[in-house]
C-alpha cells in the first residue's frame, strides 16, 4: 500500500506508520455503535474522550516503544513520552474527529505523523470508516491507498469548496471569519477532523483549509500530506507553521493568498 522509495529509512518508518494505523483502524470499527464510556476533559462537554481513544493511543505507544525504543513520542490523550530533545519524535492523534466516532459518523481517522528535529518527515492518517489510507515521506509525493495523490487545480475561493473547524474552547471564535468564507467562497464545509480535512485538501476534493488553534497530533501528519501533494501550508498570517499554535491554512497553492486575505479582513 505504501509505494517504495529509495530513502530506505524513511520508507521503513513510512510503512510501519501505515501498518500500525491500520491495525488500530480495527479496534475503532469494532467499538462502532457498542458502549463507548465517554469522559470530558478538562469538565468540557464539547471535548469528548472514549475508552477506544485510550485503548487505541496505548496499541500505538506500545507497537512504536517496542520496535523504536530510543524515540520520543507525543499523543493526544497522554502527551510527552520520552525526552523532546530525541532526534525522532512520533505525534499521535488516536482517533481525530472522537466527536463523530461517537456517533458513528464515518469522518474519523487514526494520525501518525514522524518528526526529525524541526520537520515531519513521515505521515500515514488511516480513515477506517472511508477505508482511507493518506502516506506521505518527504520529498516522495502523497498517496491515497497506494495511489499518487494531487490538490485541486481550482484558481480562486469563489469556485472553490472549503473546509474549516470549531476546536472545543473558544469555538465561537472562527465564527466571523466562517461567514465571511461562506459568502465569498463556492460553499464551506465542517466536517470535524483537521486531520482528514487535511488529507482531502491533498486528495483535491476540498481546495482549502483553515483552522485556528489546532494541535501537533491534528496537522503534524496532515500538513506533510497536503505539502507532498503540492499544496501550500502557512499559519494564519502567511507565516511558517508553527505545530505549537496550531493556526493553519492548507490549500492547493492557488487559492492561499485569497484565503489568507479573507482571514485578515475579519
Ligand atoms: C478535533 C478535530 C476537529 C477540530 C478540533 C480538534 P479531536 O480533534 O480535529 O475537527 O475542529 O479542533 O480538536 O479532539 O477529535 O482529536
Amino acid at each position: 500500500m505504501v509505494p517504495r522509495t529509495k530513502n530506505r529509512d524513511f520508507h521503513e518508518y513510512l510503512q510501519f506508520a501505515a501498518q500500525i494505523s491500520q491495525e488500530a483502524g480495527k479496534i475503532v470499527m469494532q467499538a462502532v455503535g457498542k458502549e463507548l464510556f465517554i469522559e470530558y476533559k478538562e469538565g468540557n462537554k464539547k471535548n469528548l474522550v472514549t475508552k477506544i481513544d485510550q485503548q487505541v493511543e496505548n496499541f500505538l505507544i506500545r507497537k512504536i516503544q517496542k520496535k523504536y525504543s530510543d524515540h520520543a513520542l507525543l499523543t493526544e490523550e497522554t502527551g510527552q513520552h520520552g525526552d523532546t530533545k530525541k532526534e525522532f519524535q512520533w505525534i499521535i492523534d488516536p482517533i481525530d474527529g472522537t466527536t463523530n466516532f461517537s456517533h458513528g459518523y464515518p469522518f474519523f481517522a487514526i494520525s501518525i505523523g514522524l518528526k526529525k528535529g524541526e520537520s515531519t518527515f513521515a505521515g500515514a492518517i488511516y480513515a477506517p470508516a472511508l477505508k482511507e489510507m493518506y502516506t506521505a515521506e518527504k520529498g516522495k509525493g502523497a498517496f491515497l491507498n497506494g495511489k499518487k495523490i494531487h490538490v485541486s487545480k481550482i484558481p480562486k475561493v469563489e469556485k472553490a469548496l472549503i473546509a474549516t473547524g470549531f476546536g472545543s474552547t473558544n469555538n465561537l471564535a472562527n465564527m466571523p471569519n466562517f461567514i465571511h468564507f461562506v459568502s465569498k467562497a463556492q460553499a464551506v464545509r465542517r466536517a470535524g477532523a483537521a486531520a482528514l480535512d487535511l488529507c482531502h485538501v491533498a486528495a483535491g476534493k476540498l481546495d482549502g483549509f483553515w483552522e485556528f488553534g489546532l494541535k501537533a497530533w491534528d496537522i503534524a501528519a496532515g500538513s506533510l500530506i497536503v505539502e507532498e501533494a503540492g499544496g501550500k501550508i502557512t499559519d494564519t498570517e502567511g507565516k511558517n507553521l508553527n505545530f505549537e499554535k496550531g493556526n493553519i491554512v492548507a490549500s492547493n497553492g492557488h487559492i492561499h493568498n485569497e484565503m489568507l486575505q479573507l482571514l485578515k479582513e475579519k
